[in-house]
């Protein structure tokens, strides 16, 4: 028995091969491309263990993912490899095709062939699960009710479009194939080893580096945050009992606008690492919105609940309040990943 996981030296990926080898003694093969966004210090106490396989390689080579399918033999994958940041995604799109799509299809096809080479029981037990995002639903109205299963695919950003294809091609491998699918879409997740690229890591090590907080337009963009092992916790619910085919959406019911969230950085901050020039909240500034910015996104997370038992462990003050004290306790971790690649995003990004 093992477990073929993609992107697990990522920030969700990773999270989850912990927790797996915590839980589980079931071995994973880990394959990352180690992009920016892949990092093998977040695996680090992994080291010396035999449970744990890691490969570095591409989901868009199909060679290497016939050799990985033929030495471990896998029961089930969990694909989260992708570019995951929108922000990037606008800059340059074409990453984003080239991994989210041509390397999930890939990954679909690599996949079926093994499947395919099962005996019937092991074919019947097989997941291929797909880890995918809320965005691919688009912008909710303010007052309109949350993303359920059933709602249409309206991505806006090259990101969210580049993963609903993804979702689209898991969806129709299912259907022409047979091959035992099962998609998540998530919202969004903080916790630790979260790439400083992104809202809740980049105010925290900004705040502390005393630079600005630059919130896009005018912070009143509302996302449903989720805790990172609290991802964890549904795929494992999912890939244990979720029905072939199925879609769950994922979140935590914590719908908040980005102000209020760097605002409660800031009030964290100040009581656990106070700054001697005063209240971080001095620190923010509100600088361009990003193009074609989603206003409202919320879960709808009913199914899973329903049908798996699954909901959050940690509340937004509990899984907030952890995040940013391993952010505290882990500066050298920090310290690494702004190596010059991602001085140079900051600089293309925010400018001076
Ligand atoms: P991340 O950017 O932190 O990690 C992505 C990982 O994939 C990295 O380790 C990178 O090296 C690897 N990778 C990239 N291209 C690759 C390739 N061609 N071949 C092999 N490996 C490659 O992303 P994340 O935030 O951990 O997201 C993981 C998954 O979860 C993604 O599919 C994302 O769309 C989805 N998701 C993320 C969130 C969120 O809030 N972060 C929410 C919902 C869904
Ligand atoms: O909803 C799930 C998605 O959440 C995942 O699929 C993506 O992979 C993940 O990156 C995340 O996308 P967002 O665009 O919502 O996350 P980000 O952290 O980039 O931004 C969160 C909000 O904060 C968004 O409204 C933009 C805003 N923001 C972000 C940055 C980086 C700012 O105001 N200032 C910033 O500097």
């Amino acid at each position: 028995m093992t477990l073929l996981v993609t992107g697990g030296a990522g920030f969700i990926g990773s999270n989850f091969v912990l927790d797996w080898l915590a839980a589980s003694d079931e071995p994973v093969v880990n394959l990352d491309a180690l992009t920016y966004a892949g990092n093998l210090a977040n695996l680090a106490s992994l080291q010396g263990d035999a449970r744990h396989v890691f490969v570095k390689g591409d989901i868009c080579d199909r060679a290497l993912l016939d050799g990985l399918m033929a030495t471990h033999r896998p029961r089930a994958l969990v694909h989260f490899a992708a570019e995951s940041h929108v922000d990037r995604s606008i800059h340059g799109p074409g990453e984003f095709m080239r991994t989210n799509v041509t390397g999930t299809f890939t990954l679909l096809e690599a996949t079926r062939a093994h499947w395919m080479s099962l005996d019937a029981s092991a074919k019947a037990a097989f997941r291929f699960h797909h880890v995918s995002t809320d965005e691919v639903y688009g912008s909710l109205a303010p007052e309109a009710p949350a993303f359920t299963e059933t709602h249409a695919y309206e991505p806006n950003s090259p990101y969210s479009a580049s993963k609903a294809a993804s979702d689209h091609l898991v969806r129709a491998w299912h259907h022409t194939y047979g091959l035992p699918v099962l998609t998540t879409n998530c919202s969004n997740n903080y916790g630790p080893y979260h790439f400083p690229e992104k809202l809740i890591p980049l105010m925290i090590v900004n705040a502390l580096a005393g630079k600005p907080l630059p919130i896009y337009g005018d912070g009143m963009q509302v996302r449903d945050w989720l805790y990172v092992r609290d991802h964890c916790s549904a795929i494992r619910a999912v890939l244990a009992g979720g029905r072939p085919g199925e879609v769950y959406n994922v979140g935590g019911w914590n719908e908040k606008p980005n102000r209020d969230i760097v605002h409660t950085l800031c009030a964290l901050l100040d009581e656990l690492r106070p700054s001697p020039q005063g209240p971080y909240t001095r620190l923010i500034t509100h600088v361009t919105d990003r193009p074609g910015h989603d206003r409202r996104y919320a879960i709808d997370a009913r199914k899973i609940e329903r049908e798996l038992g699954w909901r959050p462990a940690e509340t937004f003050e509990s899984g907030i309040r952890k995040t940013v004290q391993w952010y505290l306790d882990n500066a050298a971790w920090v310290a690494d990943v702004q190596s010059g690649a991602y001085r140079d995003w900051v600089q293309k990004q925010y400018g001076g």
